[in-house]
């Protein structure tokens, strides 16, 4: 049976591991030809830096070769064909198809579709389950742990899909404490928030947190998501909620690390780039090892 990832809930706690043992293997020894020319197509439609370009790095470091959209208005979509006629055609052509599109529920769609493995790279407001994986990566490699973590989510938790994966994946783990940062209007959605209480999880929601700064092992901040507002009268309003500055790290935890899913706009000051907490830049670079590693799990390579 293929192996799809659409949510971080396709996949169990074991496999969450097998995935962070991997991406330590592939950043010791990145360039393996493991997929020995298969052809995965990287299918954009709805714009990516990091997410398109790591995954195509990775490929490239497994030896595979890649056909892709990275500007739908360069492919059919704009002449109107639909997702459906999109991905039979593709998945007659690639191993493995690694799409974002701009729908919640789209990846799934096109999981059902296609006779090939598809690996959702951010659907909408929704999910996105290989930003997790590296997350999860990166906390590991600068907590030692994945347990007993005081995680800070700040900005937009309500469109920012990687939140939402991200508290999914985490609460596999022991004792985590969430801490909610956001304006009212871009608060955690309830299903989330349903989703901790029902697995006895504690979460606590603020909308300022410069006087529990010093209780964070991670502060991970958020973009807020412009492009997912139907009034641009609401973006102005909350757009500069928080900006997190140099100073105010002076009293945290000596482990703290500050993650960002990058791209940032004005949410991370620039004078925190050069703190030595600032961990979002390798973050980006976790995202190839971890990338490497999805792949060789979804293609069962060896
Ligand atoms: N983190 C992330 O998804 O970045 P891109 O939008 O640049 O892919």
């Amino acid at each position: 049976m293929k192996k799809d990832l659409i949510s971080i809930t396709d996949y169990s706690k074991e496999e969450y591991l097998k995935i962070m043992r991997l991406a330590a293997e592939f950043e010791e020894n990145p360039d393996q030809d493991l997929l020995g020319g298969q052809v995965v197509a990287t299918l954009f439609f709805e714009p990516s830096t990091r997410t398109r370009l790591s995954f195509e790095t990775a490929i490239n470091r497994l030896g595979g070769k890649i056909i892709g959209i990275a500007d739908p208005g360069s492919s059919s979509a704009a002449k109107g064909e639909s997702l459906h006629d999109s991905i039979r055609m593709v998945s007659q052509y690639a191993n493995l198809i690694v799409m974002r599109h701009p729908l919640d529920g789209a990846a799934r769609y096109a999981a059902e579709v296609s006779p090939v493995p598809v690996i959702n790279a951010g659907d909408g407001s929704n999910q996105h389950p290989t930003q997790t994986l590296l997350d999860m990566y990166s906390i590991l490699k600068t907590q030692g742990t994945l347990d007993n973590l005081n995680i800070f989510m700040v900005g937009d938790l309500k469109y920012g899909r990687t939140v939402h994966s991200l508290l999914m994946a985490m609460s596999a783990f022991k004792n985590p404490i969430f801490n909610f940062i956001s304006p009212a209007e871009l608060q955690m959605p309830n299903e989330y928030k349903i989703y901790l209480r029902e697995k006895n999880i504690r979460y606590f929601e603020h909308r300022e947190f410069s006087d529990i700064i010093s209780e964070a092992d991670i502060i991970y901040m958020t973009r807020v998501q412009k492009e997912r507002f139907s009034d641009p009268i609401e973006y102005e309003q909350v757009k500069n909620a928080y900006v997190l500055r140099n100073a105010m790290l002076e009293k945290t935890k000596p482990n703290l690390r500050i993650l960002h899913p990058l791209p940032r706009v004005n949410e991370i000051h620039t004078d925190v780039d050069t703190n030595e907490k600032a961990y979002y830049f390798n973050q980006a670079l976790n995202g190839v090892y971890t990338r490497e590693a999805i792949i060789a799990h979804t293609m069962n390579l060896k």
